[in-house]
């Protein structure tokens, strides 16, 4: 599906060139005035307790936000089908893989069995194979956000940044705080895709590979900026998925006051209002917007990020620099939001769902992030000093513990840190107590920063795996197994 790959060479360098320029003006793809002609992703929601889905991936020509162009796609849409189920329910997933290469599936920050047919990201599934996927969403499992992508390590990057993506929406107590409740919803799926002229996806250059690959369009639910509703005296509630491969979002709504109310795992303890909302890759974040403010429209702009630059030398910054921090040099609109009439006045909900506080770990370990070459395998991102190897166990720890985690980042690159299975909650940055508590199963750690996560190992044993969420790095070997045992 790359079919750049013959002209790679001749496109290199102008791509490389344009990197820093092209990407603010090219990006947005609100500026043309192309219609939104992408149908909405479909929703396939659980009934009396079942869910069971025919996925297949596949590439496929999608119109995003009035560009014809060749992505991947679940289901022939980008992004892919949005699940809703609720906790005790059975999901039984059928997934097809059109793709001319491995592929499989996995279930981004859900609490599932890592083996078997459930949340196993070291299955394979080849192409024109059909596998089987089937697990319970446990009876007490939290309301939220998540998402599902490929993850046959080697093929991340480029089918999730080809679009391979979807929500996965846990319904649940969060749902039904009478607030919330009568909040309008939008969902927005954050993607970047790297096109050529034709709207083909491009071969990253290699030097954009190790960086972690960022594209030259933003689309939202597949579209160019979309407009919602905000309900004027009531609330919107924005879901929010960072689904590219390396880009963080750091989105800012002008002008108007937004309450954060959950992040990846779910519900904080109480809205907390909030400037900029910074998603890195995999990340999600839910806010409530009330319609409290002079009618009109407001626009939600994504800032310039720096996400530091590759030094592959250890110890020698500075130098062998090869990549510029950003490939957006100005806000770009990424979406609005329109007052309309409201049907009732909804406060904001002052108490959400309490956030349990963990006791203190009986294990402390560290993790450290950096750059070098793998002596077995000379891939260049490590974590203690060795690149993933599928045979070797990094961590044994048990069943019913909690353990606080250092990521110690030493590179001047940002690599947030995901963990499957088991959320965590994270305890301090640079020392620095984190403000109040929250489940996650990312937290971008930033260059030369060290991150302390508390995390319990709860309900299922097994290999499970701890990763960078920039893909082109998880590919690239920055990712360990954890083996839960009884
Ligand atoms: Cu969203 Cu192991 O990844
Ligand atoms: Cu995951
Ligand atoms: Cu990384």
């Amino acid at each position: 599906m790359l079919e750049e790959k013959g002209q790679k060479n001749s496109m290199d360098r102008r791509r490389f060139l344009t990197l820093s320029t092209a990407a603010t003006g090219a990006m947005l793809l609100s500026r043309c005035a192309t219609p939104n002609s992408q149908q909405p992703s479909s929703v396939l929601r659980s009934q009396a307790g079942q869910l069971t889905i025919d996925l297949a991936a596949s590439p496929t020509r999608v119109n995003l936000g009035g560009v014809r162009s060749h992505l991947l796609s679940y289901n022939q849409q980008v992004p892919g089908p949005r699940w809703e189920v609720r906790p005790g329910d059975a999901v039984e997933i059928r997934f097809k893989n059109q793709l001319d290469v491995h592929s499989n599936l996995h279930f981004h920050g859900l609490h599932l069995p890592p083996t078997g047919e459930a949340d196993n990201p070291l299955r394979m599934v080849a192409p024109g194979e059909t596998a089987l996927y089937r697990f319970t969403i446990p009876s007490d499992h939290r309301a939220g956000t998540f998402w599902y992508h490929p993850h046959h390590h080697g093929n991340v990057a480029a089918q999730v940044a080809g679009g391979l993506a979807g929500l996965l929406v846990v319904r649940g107590d969060l749902d039904e705080i009478p607030e919330i409740r009568a909040a309008q919803e939008a969902f927005l799926v954050l993607q970047d895709f790297d096109l050529n002229w034709r709207g083909q996806l491009q071969e990253p250059i290699p030097v954009f590979r190790m960086w972690g690959r960022e594209g030259n369009r933003i689309s939202i639910n597949g579209q160019a900026s979309p407009t919602l509703p905000l309900p004027q005296a009531g609330l919107l509630r924005l879901r929010l998925l960072n689904a590219s491969s390396s880009r963080v979002y750091r989105l800012q709504l002008k002008d108007h006051p937004w309450y954060l109310i959950a992040t990846d795992g779910g519900a904080l303890g109480e809205p907390i209002e909030t400037d900029e909302v910074i998603l890195a890759s995999g990340e999600r974040a839910e806010l409530l917007v009330p319609g409290t403010r002079e009618p009109g429209t407001y626009e939600i702009v994504n800032l310039p990020y720096d996400r530091g630059t590759m030094d592959m030398m250890g110890g020698t910054r500075g130098h062998g620099k090869i990549m510029g921090s950003s490939t957006q040099t100005e806000p770009i609109q990424i979406a609005r939001l329109a007052y309309q009439e409201g049907t009732a006045d909804i406060p904001l909900p002052k108490a959400l769902i309490p956030v349990e506080t963990l006791p203190e770990p009986g294990v402390t370990r560290e993790f450290v992030f950096d750059h070098g070459i793998d002596a077995q395998t000379g891939q260049p991102f490590l974590i203690n000093g060795q690149a993933f190897d599928h045979s070797r166990v990094d961590v044994q720890t048990r069943l019913d513990t909690v353990e606080d985690w250092f990521i110690i980042n030493k590179a001047g690159l940002d690599h947030p840190f995901h963990l499957h299975t088991n959320s965590f909650q994270v305890v301090s940055r640079d020392r620095n107590p984190e403000p109040y508590r929250a489940w996650r199963d990312v937290v971008n750690v930033r260059a030369y920063e060290t991150v302390q996560i508390r995390v319990p190992f709860r309900n299922f044993t097994g290999k499970t795996v701890f990763h960078c969420h920039v893909l082109d790095h998880e590919d690239q070997g920055m990712m360990g197994i954890v083996e839960i045992a009884a």
